[in-house]
């Protein structure tokens, strides 16, 4: 079974008390468990990360990069500014969906530019969890059938 890595950025942790009106009340251990759950009927494996340190997250695209690992990944704040995530992106070597719980565009200008999205083969934002699920399916869809 292929293995997707699902990462995500800072503050991610705090799902469950960070703002829950914009993120909601689940926390992110319920986010890896609806992650696993989505990749279980889709026949692929969910390699959940979380981290606020932007080395670290580098460091895992560059493993994905040497791995040929598909990612879903939801940047957090470095969406909007860190040209060094952008540009380990742009080596990927298998799919990449950008996700967010909320829908930046309809949020502070700072949060409408995205400095990732244009290395990645799709972006889906604004659907809570299910923004996830979506992301997930869409990564399975560009996977070659043998893989
Ligand atoms: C976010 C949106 C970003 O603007 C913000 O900095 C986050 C979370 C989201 O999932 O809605 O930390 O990526």
């Amino acid at each position: 079974m292929r293995t997707v890595l699902v990462l995500n950025g800072p503050n991610l942790s705090r799902l469950g008390s960070r703002e829950p009106d914009v993120y909601g009340t689940a926390t992110l251990d319920q986010l890896a468990q609806e992650c696993a759950e989505t990749a279980s009927e889709l026949g692929i494996i969910v390699d959940f990360r979380q981290t606020d340190d932007e080395a670290e997250l580098l460091g895992w695209v560059h493993e994905a990069a040497d791995r040929r690992l598909p990612m879903v990944l939801n940047p957090a704040a470095f969406t909007h500014y860190s040209y060094g995530l952008r540009d380990a992106l742009a080596m990927r070597t298998a799919p990449l969906v950008e996700v967010h719980l909320s829908n930046p565009a309809a949020r502070e200008a700072f949060r409408h530019n995205s400095v990732v999205a244009g290395v990645a083969d799709g972006t889906i934002a604004g659907f809570g969890f299910d923004s996830y699920r979506l992301a997930l399916r869409a990564i399975a869809g560009l996977l070659p059938a043998d893989a």
